[in-house]
This record gives structure tokens, C-alpha cells and sequence, in this order.
């Protein structure tokens, strides 16, 4: 079973069931940690125990307030203890075989509770202004813009960080890539505005929920910035209405995806 699916049927004691509707089941993760915080709150808080003992400290400190939980679980990611192996291990699952570590299987709940909660938590604007983001290490650089083709789609499947600016700083390899992305079209995944959630200023950061589709429009000659240079890409946040069913997920306009979500059901029709 994949890490989100994993998540889901922890935080709903398998009362739901994400073959075929994994949306939908989404919603449903949603809905379970609104009707009941605490018991969610102690799922999530179960796993991380485990593996990620100052997330979990976090998690306790900060919601003290059970009302406060979905904050929270955004305000966990913008710390240093957890996204680092959360979006690795995204990154991994979505078009590999590899088993699930026990590390992954305890992230797993606080994983799918946080992309429920970009979702379809209101209180969260989104945002359909411009971001940049910096892929700022990318010692591969060559094998990295083969797959922004022009005309061709991309997947991020992990949780995906960009801001109202540029960060430039962020740039750490010879040569590294700012993505320039065009928000105005009406996505499931738009980018949110987690900039209040955050300790961390000056980054005003715009949160993409993992598995966004992108167009490639353009590729840009690249500049340099200070010893480096970047590589500037203009991408566009594909467009879907915001409904829940699997069947308004762009399926067919995305390998990546398409194979991800072939993965999930192949899966599933085995645990
Ligand atoms: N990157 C940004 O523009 C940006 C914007 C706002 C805030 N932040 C904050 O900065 C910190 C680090 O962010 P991050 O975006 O570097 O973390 P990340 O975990 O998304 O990326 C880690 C590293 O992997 C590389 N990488 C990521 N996706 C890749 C891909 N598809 N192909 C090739 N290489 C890829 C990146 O270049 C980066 O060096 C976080 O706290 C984040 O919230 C970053």
C-alpha cells in the first residue's frame, strides 16, 4: 500500500477505502479530522512518536488548543525535523517499486493529514498571483531540463515550496533552475499562502500540495547570479475544476501522474 494510502486508512481506521476514488477519500480524511481533532491529532501524533520525536513534541506543544490542528500540521512542514524525508519520500514512491520503511509508514498519517488540509481547508487563501520557485542543488542539470520540454507536462510529487519573489540565495550548484509559474488558471492544486503560518520570514512562501501538474510554455536563456547561473523556466499550473472525483483529475494528460495513479490501484488490487 502506498504511503498516502497509508495515511488515509490510519486517520479513518480503515473505514475508507482510496481504490478508485482517491480524491474523494482525501475528503473524506478531511472531513474524519475536522469531526474529531483529538482522535486525529493522536494518529498523527502515534507515528511521528516513532520516528520524528520533535515533530511529535511540536505537535503536542502547539496544539494544546485542539482547534489549532491544522495549522499546526502546516506550521510542522515550515520546521526543519520532517519535510526533508516527508518530500523524499514522495519523490521516491511515485514511480518506483521500493517498499515503504518503517520511518515512512509513521510519517505516512501526518503526510496525507497535511495534503487533506491544503486541500480543502478554507481558512488557507490560495493564491493565483505568479510564483517562483528555486530548485537550488542540481548537479544534474542537463538531465534535470531534458524533462521540461516545451509542450509537455510535469508532476511534482512531493509537497512543493515557491514564493511571491525570486530567491536566488537559494541557489547552491554551478548552475540551478527558477521556475516561474503562472497560477491564474482555476486548479485543484493551487498554490497556498502558508507565509502566516511561518516563523520564517522574508520567504513568503507559496505551498503547492503534492502531485500538481504543470504546463512547460517556456525556456529562457540563462543569466547569471553572482558566481552561478540559473536557468529560468515558465510553467503553468494546469487546469481542473475543484470537484473531487477522480475523473476530473488530468489523467490523461500526464505520464507521470497517469503512472503514479496506475501504481496506487495496482497497489491497492494487491494488500
Ligand atoms: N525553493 C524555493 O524557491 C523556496 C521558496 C520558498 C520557501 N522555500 C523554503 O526553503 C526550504 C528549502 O526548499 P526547497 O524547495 O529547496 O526544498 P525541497 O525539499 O523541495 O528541495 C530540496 C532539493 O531538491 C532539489 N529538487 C527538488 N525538486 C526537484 C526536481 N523536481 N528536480 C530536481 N531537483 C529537485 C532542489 O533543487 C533542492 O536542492 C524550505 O524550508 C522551503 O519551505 C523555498
Amino acid at each position: 500500500m502506498s504511503l498516502l494510502n497509508f495515511g488515509i486508512n490510519k486517520l479513518t481506521l480503515g473505514k475508507v477505502n482510496p481504490k478508485g476514488d482517491f480524491f474523494g477519500s482525501l475528503k473524506s480524511v478531511y472531513d474524519t479530522i475536522q469531526a474529531d481533532r483529538n482522535a486525529a491529532k493522536s494518529r498523527i501524533g502515534e507515528g511521528l512518536q516513532r520516528s520524528f520525536n520533535e515533530s511529535y513534541q511540536s505537535l503536542l506543544k502547539e496544539t494544546i488548543d485542539v482547534n489549532m490542528l491544522e495549522s499546526v500540521l502546516v506550521y510542522m512542514y515550515k520546521e526543519e525535523h520532517i519535510y526533508g524525508d516527508l518530500n523524499a519520500a514522495l519523490r521516491q514512491h511515485d514511480c518506483t517499486e521500493k517498499s515503504i520503511t518503517s520511518a515512512e509508514y509513521n510519517l505516512a498519517a501526518y503526510a496525507t493529514a497535511l495534503l487533506a488540509t491544503l486541500l480543502y481547508w478554507q481558512t488557507l487563501p490560495e493564491y493565483s498571483g505568479t510564483t517562483f520557485r528555486v530548485m537550488g542543488h542540481v548537479p544534474n542539470i542537463d538531465q534535470v531540463l531534458e524533462k521540461y520540454e516545451v509542450g509537455s507536462n510535469v508532476v511534482f510529487p512531493a509537497f512543493t515550496s515557491s514564493s511571491r519573489v525570486p530567491l536566488l540565495h537559494f541557489g547552491t550548484s554551478d548552475e540551478f533552475i527558477l521556475l516561474k509559474i503562472d497560477n491564474s488558471q482555476h486548479s485543484f492544486w493551487s498554490p497556498n499562502d502558508i507565509a502566516k503560518l511561518s516563523d520564517i520570514t522574508g520567504e513568503q512562501e507559496l505551498l503547492y500540495p503534492c502531485l500538481a501538474e504543470f504546463k512547460v510554455m517556456s525556456r529562457l536563456a540563462k543569466k547569471p547570479y553572482k558566481t552561478k547561473f540559473y536557468h529560468t523556466i515558465q510553467i503553468q499550473l494546469v487546469e481542473n475544476d475543484n470537484s473531487l472525483s477522480d475523473d476530473a483529475i488530468p489523467f490523461g494528460r500526464s505520464g507521470q501522474l497517469h503512472f503514479f495513479l496506475i501504481l496506487l490501484a495496482l497497489i491497492n488490487s494487491m494488500s
